[in-house]
C-alpha cells in the first residue's frame, strides 16, 4: 500500500525520486521521506508526516544534489502517523524503505534488542533494517540482505541504500517491485508500482519473489538479479512500450477521477481494436480453447462488482455456471474446484493481496487461472495461465472509475471468445458497432453533465442512501454506493431493489434518498419498489429511461436513452453514478482523489 522508489543515474536523483513519490502518492499519503547521499558521500535522510508538499517543503533549502536516493510514501500499519515512524528508516550507514507486513516482526526486535540495538519508531520496518546492519558485520550488504530476508516473514518488498556501496538493493515477496533502466538517460530505477517509471525507464523488469535486484553503475546494464543463493537470475522484462507517455498530467481537469470518467469512451473505442486488430488478438483467440465447466470469478471492490457484470455476461451467452467470491473470502472457504473449472481473477493493479492469494488458491489445486487486469506484468498477470488485459491506461484517482467499464467490456469479449463466435468478421462487426453506441451515449451524458451535477447539488446533504437496481443494474447498484462511500464519505449502500423491503426499508424516511437505477428491462418492477420507498417519504432519485410513472414518482429525475445498448447498458448507467458521486464528492469538498484511509493498491490481506 505504501509507494517505494530508488533512483540511479549521473544527477538529481532525488529529483527523480520525488517525481516518482508525486506519482504514487495514491498508493499512501500519511507521510513521505527521502534518503539521498550527497556531493560528500553522506547519507541523509528527510522524511515528514502528512502529503508530498511537506515533505518537498521540508527540502526546499536543502542541498539535495545526488546520484543515488530512495523514497516513500506511507499508508500506516504498524506504528502511528508520526515522523519517527515515517521512512526511510535510517541506521548509521544503511537506509531502507518497506511496503507491506513483517509477521515476526516482534521476535526479531526482542533478538535485536537482546543484542543491545535500539529501535526509534514502532515500525515492524525497522526491524529488518536493524537485521540486514547486524548481520552486515559479518558478510556483504548483499549477502546480509538475502540471509535476513529468509527470517522474515509476511509479503513485503525493501528497498535498500547505503553509504559504503553507494548501490541500491530491492527484494520482496508476495508485494509489488519493479525495475527499470533507462539506457540513454544511463539510469536504473526501482519502484512499487511501474507508474512510477514512466518516462525514467524504457526497460521495465518485474522480478521474481526473493529475487535480489542490484541496481548500480558497475553493472553492465544498471541493473543485476540474483537468487537466493547470490547467483545471477534473470526477472521478467515486460513488452509494454508506452511507458514513455507521462500519464501525471490531470489536463484541464480538477482532479484524477474527474479526467479519468472523461477517458472512458476513447478507452472503450480502443478496446476492440486491440483485440480484433491489434496486439490482444492471440490472447483473446486462446480463450476458445478453454472450455470450462465452471468460472470462479475472485476479486475486490469495484473489480469485485464488474466481476458480478462479467458473470451475467459469461452466463447469459456461454451458459456456463460462474461463483463469484469476495477475494479475502475466497480460500479461507475451502472453496470446491473441480476438474475443468477455472478461477477468472480480476483486477486493476494486479497486485492486490487478496486476489493473489486466490488466484494461488487456485493453482495449489491445479484449476487454471485466468486475469481480467490492467498492468502487464504485474504479480497477477505473471501468476495467470492467460491474460486478457484491460486496457484503462494508468489509474491514478483512488477510485476507480474507467478500469470497472473496461473490466466489463473486457468480459464480455471474454465470453464471446469462449464461444468461439469471434472468429466471424461480421460478429466483430456487430461488437465494435455496440460498443461505439456505448462510448457515443456517454460522450453524450458527458456533454450534459451539468444535469447530474444539479442534482448533487441537491441531494449531498441528506442522511444515507440507497443505490437500488434489479437484475444487470444490480452490480452497478453496488458499485454507485462504493464510489459515493469512498469519495463523499457517507453512508451509502447498494441493494438489490426487491430486496428493500425484507429489512432495509426499516431505514427510510424523509431525509434518506433512494438512487434508482432503472432500466428496460423489469422497469415495473422496479418502479414498484421505488414506489414502496416514495410511500415511506423517501426522497427519489431516477434514473431511468422516458416513463411517466417514473418521471411521476422521482423527486429527481434524469432520463437516459437505452435504444439499441442492450446488456452494456448497465456500464452506462454506471457513468451516472460515477458523475454522481464525484459531485457530491465536490460539494461536500472532500479529497477526491485521496479519500481518507484508502489505498489504491492493497498489498496487505
Ligand atoms: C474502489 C477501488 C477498490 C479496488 C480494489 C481492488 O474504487 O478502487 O475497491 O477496486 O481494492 O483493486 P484491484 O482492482 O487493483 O485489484
Amino acid at each position: 500500500m505504501c509507494g517505494i522508489v530508488g533512483h540511479l543515474g549521473p544527477s538529481d536523483s532525488v529529483e527523480v525520486v520525488m517525481e516518482g513519490l508525486r506519482r504514487l502518492e495514491y498508493r499512501g499519503y500519511d507521510s513521505a521521506g527521502v534518503t539521498f547521499i550527497n556531493e560528500s558521500g553522506e547519507l541523509k535522510t528527510y522524511k515528514k508526516t502528512g502529503k508530498i508538499e511537506k515533505l518537498t517543503e521540508l527540502i526546499s533549502n536543502v542541498d539535495t544534489h545526488s546520484m543515488v536516493s530512495i523514497g516513500h510514501t506511507r499508508w500506516a500499519t504498524h506504528g502511528g502517523v508520526t515522523d519517527f515512524n515515517s521512512h526511510p528508516h535510517a541506521f548509521e550507514k544503511l537506509s531502507m524503505v518497506h511496503n507491506g507486513i513483517i509477521e515476526n516482526a516482534d521476535e526479531l526486535r526482542d533478538e535485536l534488542i537482546a543484542k543491545g540495538y535500539n529501535f526509534k519508531s514502532e515500525t515492524d520496518s525497522e526491524v529488518f533494517l536493524m537485521l540486514v546492519n547486524d548481520l552486515k558485520k559479518s558478510m556483504p550488504l548483499k549477502e546480509a540482505i538475502l540471509k535476513g530476508f529468509t527470517r522474515v516473514t509476511g509479503n513485503s518488498a525493501f528497498v535498500f541504500i547505503s553509504e559504503e556501496e553507494k548501490e541500491i538493493f530491492a527484494i520482496k515477496r508476495a508485494a509489488p517491485l519493479v525495475c527499470g533502466t533507462h539506457y540513454t538517460k544511463s539510469q536504473a530505477v526501482v519502484s512499487s508500482d511501474p507508474y512510477a517509471l514512466a518516462g525514467a525507464a524504457d526497460r521495465i523488469y518485474f522480478p521474481e519473489d526473493g529475487i535480489l535486484c542490484h541496481l548500480s553503475v558497475g553493472n553492465k546494464e544498471l541493473i543485476a538479479f540474483y537468487d537466493s543463493e547470490g547467483k545471477p537470475s534473470k526477472a521478467y522484462q515486460s513488452k509494454k512500450q508506452d511507458m514513455q507517455v507521462d500519464p501525471s498530467d490531470k489536463g484541464d481537469f480538477e482532479h484524477y477521477m474527474l479526467k479519468e470518467i472523461y477517458e472512458q469512451p476513447g478507452l472503450i473505442r480502443a478496446l476492440c481494436q486491440y483485440y480484433f486488430n491489434g496486439d490482444g488478438k492471440e490472447a483473446l483467440a486462446a480463450m476458445a480453447d478453454l472450455n470450462p465447466s465452471r468460472f470462479h470469478i475472485t476479486a475486490c471492490g469495484t473489480a469485485f462488482y464488474a466481476g458480478l457484470v462479467v458473470r451475467d455476461f459469461i452466463e447469459a451467452i456461454n451458459r456456463i455456471p460462474c461463483s463469484f467470491e469476495l477475494a479475502s473470502e475466497f480460500r479461507y472457504r475451502n472453496p470446491i474446484l473441480e476438474k475443468n473449472d477455472i478461477g477468472l481473477f480480476i483486477s486493476q493493479s494486479g497486485e492486490t493481496a487478496d486476489t493473489l492469494a486466490g488466484q494461488e488458491e487456485c493453482k495449489e489445486q491445479n484449476a487454471k487461472t485466468v486475469s481480467l487486469v490492467n498492468v502487464e506484468g504485474s504479480s497477477l498477470y505473471r501468476a495467470c495461465d492467460h491474460n486478457l488485459l484491460i486496457r484503462a491506461g494508468v489509474e491514478i484517482g483512488v477510485a476507480s472509475t474507467k478500469a470497472f467499464t473496461q473490466m466489463g467490456l473486457t468480459g464480455r469479449l471474454l465470453a464471446h471468445a469462449l464461444s468461439g463466435d469471434l472468429d466471424n468478421s461480421v460478429k466483430q462487426t456487430e461488437l465494435t458497432d455496440r460498443f461505439e453506441l456505448l462510448a457515443e451515449r456517454i460522450d453524450k451524458l458527458l456533454e450534459e453533465v451539468d444535469k447530474i451535477k444539479a442534482i448533487a447539488e441537491e441531494i449531498y446533504n441528506k442522511k444515507g442512501y440507497f443505490f437500488t437496481g434489479r437484475g444487470r443494474y444490480f452490480p452497478v447498484a453496488l458499485e454507485g454506493a462504493l464510489k459515493l462511500k469512498e469519495i463523499a464519505y457517507v453512508h451509502a449502500e447498494g441493494y438489490a431493489a426487491g430486496e428493500l423491503k425484507h429489512g432495509p426499508i426499516a431505514l427510510i424516511d424523509e431525509d434518506m434518498v433512494n438512487i434508482a437505477l432503472v432500466g428496460p428491462e423489469l422497469k415495473e418492477k422496479t418502479i414498484s419498489n421505488i414506489q414502496e420507498i416514495k410511500a415511506r417519504k423517501g426522497i427519489i432519485v431516477g434514473i431511468g429511461p422516458k416513463d411517466n410513472s417514473l418521471m411521476k414518482i422521482s423527486d429527481y429525475f434524469l432520463e437516459l436513452n437505452f435504444d439499441g445498448l442492450e446488456e452494456l447498458s448497465p456500464l452506462y448507467i454506471n457513468v451516472v453514478n460515477q458523475l454522481l458521486s464525484y459531485y457530491m464528492a465536490k460539494f461536500k469538498g472532500t479529497d477526491i482523489d485521496k479519500p481518507r484511509n484508502l489505498a489504491k493498491s492493497v498489498t496487505v490481506e
